[in-house]
């Protein structure tokens, strides 16, 4: 972007004809006019500073809770029109990622930018395909979570605990760190999910295949018992695959939000995915699907639904799984998801919810209330059913959700710190709390 222009009066084109790419604030209180450089439909926030009464004032500044129209970064990773539906990663629309590439192909997309060729896939695979055993002393504490602890606890504790077993993940700033942490955590991320929940079933933990894919390994990890050797499902291997492009990435969400927030720090890699993982587990963002199939339980039956949209209207309760901050209209990954679904049921049988969940969305998308907030099923809407399906316990799909976001984190970090415009993420507020006043001893206090 341009620099700032300084404040200066208004004034107009020579050719008044000629739109210029600024913005003319007048300030009342003064009835001075500044004018304001315009880059891709942005103002720079830091440019209102010069906007003040009295010389001595800190300046202007804007206030956005939330983040709702403020853009906090300049990114070429991960494109959404929320209007339109549309998402791409870089420049790749979803729906040919999903129906043509693999979750290992778009993990490499995303971080290096480009689609990999044939000899730089053959080698990226081959470096997360060895970077997926865990030391074992890992095996120790996570052994020492009770039985019944939610696997996203384990994982974002086990995450950041893994920056103490690799001490060069504080050399953020060499290329040649940065990428054996990628490997590491690419890797590593689907094996600890995985060792997370074989200890909630008390199950010894399966180690990774390294013949097998980066989807059909974490079904191995997962599900083998006694058989010598683990052949996954093609279908739900493929679902998987699928499932895991569609999470890679989603731009500026609250958990990329979070990982370049704590990334500013300059912390390790680690460190900062761990904190991402924390962001996920909320209910209003990757915990949404567990929360889901919560909300679908709870209704019980089709005949119920109209009661239940009924409580969602008197803003009692939320369609879990529904509207989103920027789409506003379907989510183009909850349409490809009800697809994979139906090839999921197929195999292993239909979800009796599924029923209530598809009568939740034709009441919801026909009844004015979600009409006219633009609310949607997300992609969290259909994913508990698949998971389900496939034998997940609900408490590891927000798991499922972390394990291909790690990619979409990790490019985003990176991306984070080699923009020389960032620096350490700290907003500014606005104080409404108390003047000065001066401390009362407890026995004068009423
Ligand atoms: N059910 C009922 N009403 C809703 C829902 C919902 N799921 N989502 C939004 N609304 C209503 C709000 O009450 C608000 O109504 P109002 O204008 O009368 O006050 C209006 O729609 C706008 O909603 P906001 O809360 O302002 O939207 P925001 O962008 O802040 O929130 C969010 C987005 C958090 C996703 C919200 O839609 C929600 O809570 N959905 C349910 C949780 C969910 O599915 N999360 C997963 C999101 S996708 C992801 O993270 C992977």
């Amino acid at each position: 972007m341009d620099s700032p222009l300084s404040a200066t009066t208004t004034r107009m084109s020579e050719d008044s004809t000629v739109p210029r790419e600024t913005l003319t604030i007048t300030d009342n209180r003064t009835g001075k006019s500044y004018e304001i450089p315009i880059n891709h439909d942005t103002i720079r926030a830091a440019d209102l500073r010069q906007i003040k009464v009295d010389p001595k004032e800190f300046g202007m500044m804007s206030y956005d809770p939330a983040f709702n129209n403020t853009a906090s970064c300049i990114s070429k990773v991960t494109f959404i029109d929320g209007d339109a539906g549309i998402l791409r990663y870089r420049g790749y629309p979803i729906e040919d990622l999903a129906e043509k590439s693999t979750y290992l192909e778009t993990a490499y997309l995303l971080l290096n930018g480009e689609l990999p060729t044939p000899s730089q896939l053959k080698d990226w695979t081959y470096h997360v395909t060895h970077h997926t055993f865990i030391h074992e002393s890992i095996k120790k504490f996570l052994d020492g979570f009770h039985y019944d602890a939610h696997p996203m606890g384990m994982m974002i504790s086990t995450i950041a605990a893994l920056s103490t077993f690799y001490h060069d993940a504080k050399d953020i700033f060499s290329a040649e760190s940065r990428q054996k942490q990628t490997y590491r955590l690419i890797g590593k991320v689907p094996t600890i999910a995985a060792f997370s929940y074989r200890h909630t079933l008390g199950m010894p933990f399966v180690y990774p295949d390294n013949e097998l894919s980066y989807p059909g390994n974490f079904l191995n990890m997962l599900f083998r018992t006694t058989e010598p050797k683990y052949r996954p499902n093609a279908t739900l291997e493929h679902a998987l695959d699928v499932l895991f492009i569609l999470h890679a990435d989603h731009e500026q969400n609250c958990s990329t939000n979070t990982i370049r927030g704590v990334g500013s720090s300059h912390v390790d890699p680690y460190s900062a995915t761990a904190a991402a993982i924390a962001a996920l587990y909320g209910p209003l963002h990757g915990g949404a699907n567990e929360e889901v199939l919560h909300m679908l339980m709870q209704i019980g039956s089709i005949q119920k639904v109209p009661d239940f949209i009924k409580r969602v209207k008197t803003g009692e309760v939320k369609l879990m799984g529904f509207g989103h901050r920027v789409y506003k209209n379907y989510d183009p990954r909850a349409r490809i998801i009800k697809h994979i679904a139906y090839e999921v049921f197929e195999l292993m049988g239909k979800n009796p919810l599924l029923e209530i969940a598809l009568e939740c969305e034709r009441i919801a998308l026909e009844d004015e209330y979600f009409v006219k907030r633009k609310l949607y099923p997300n992609v969290d809407f259909y994913t508990g059913l698949i998971y389900q399906s496939m034998g997940f316990p609900m408490t590891m799909f927000p798991v499922l959700f972390a394990i291909p976001r790690t990619s979409g984190w990790i490019a985003q970090w990176e991306e984070m710190l080699l923009d020389p415009e960032q620096k350490i993420a700290r907003p500014r507020q606005i104080y409404l709390g108390h003047n000065t006043r001066h401390y009362v001893p407890i026995d004068q206090r009423n």
